[in-house]
């Protein structure tokens, strides 16, 4: 499959696997406008992988897929047997998993993928904590962690504040795990708003 044609084969995906579940299925399709506005700073060879990404990153919560009850791990596992590796790696590590991983004791069963530390990864991770649980449209972050209520969208996306803004959680989040490896033990980070399901 070319990489241009992974966001239409992720959105069959995710409709066959997700479409019935009502509000799980509306905040992926709002997850994917958020992934379309911010998929501006990243390379045009990486886009389609965010775009695919984005309709799969919660596809672990299908309940033919629920095997572990981690829903990044059942769905990086679902990638990975149709061949997506890369895919994989962004569903498995999206939105800060390695730390809800750390909580649950689940390292080792994240651990079977390799990380894909980049600004994919940083871009998926926007998309998904400004998109609410029913798909509306979160708001940026705030200083203090928490996005603010629901906000109108902008009519034009400025790119400074987007690379900005992508990385400002993974920033957060590896900020966090260097201080808990530095106190010798795994410290949540403050980055992950816990009213939302991600
Ligand atoms: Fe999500």
């Amino acid at each position: 499959m070319e990489p241009t044609d992974l966001p239409t084969w992720a959105e069959q995906q995710a409709a066959v696997l997700l479409g019935s579940l009502g509000d799980r299925w509306t905040h992926v399709q709002g997850v994917v406008a958020q992934a379309r506005q911010v998929s501006v700073v990243l390379a045009p060879e990486d886009r389609p992988y965010l775009a695919a990404a984005a309709w799969l990153h919660d596809i672990g919560y299908a309940p033919p897929l629920d095997k572990l009850g981690f829903h990044p791990v059942d769905g990086a596992r679902y990638m990975r047997q149709q061949g997506h590796e890369r895919l994989a790696s962004l569903v498995a590590y999206h939105s800060g998993a390695r730390f809800e991983a750390e909580e649950r004791g689940l390292v080792a069963a994240l651990a079977e993928f390799a990380p894909d530390d980049g600004p994919l990864l940083d871009a998926l991770t926007y998309a998904d904590m400004t998109t609410g649980p029913a798909g509306a449209p979160a708001g940026r972050p705030t200083p203090s962690g928490r996005p603010r209520g629901r906000r109108r969208r902008p009519r034009t996306y400025d790119l400074d504040a987007g690379r900005l803004r992508a990385g400002w959680y993974s920033r957060r989040t590896r900020a966090s795990a260097e201080r808990g490896r530095v106190q010798g033990h795994a410290q949540k980070p403050r980055v992950t708003p816990p009213r939302y399901a991600t």
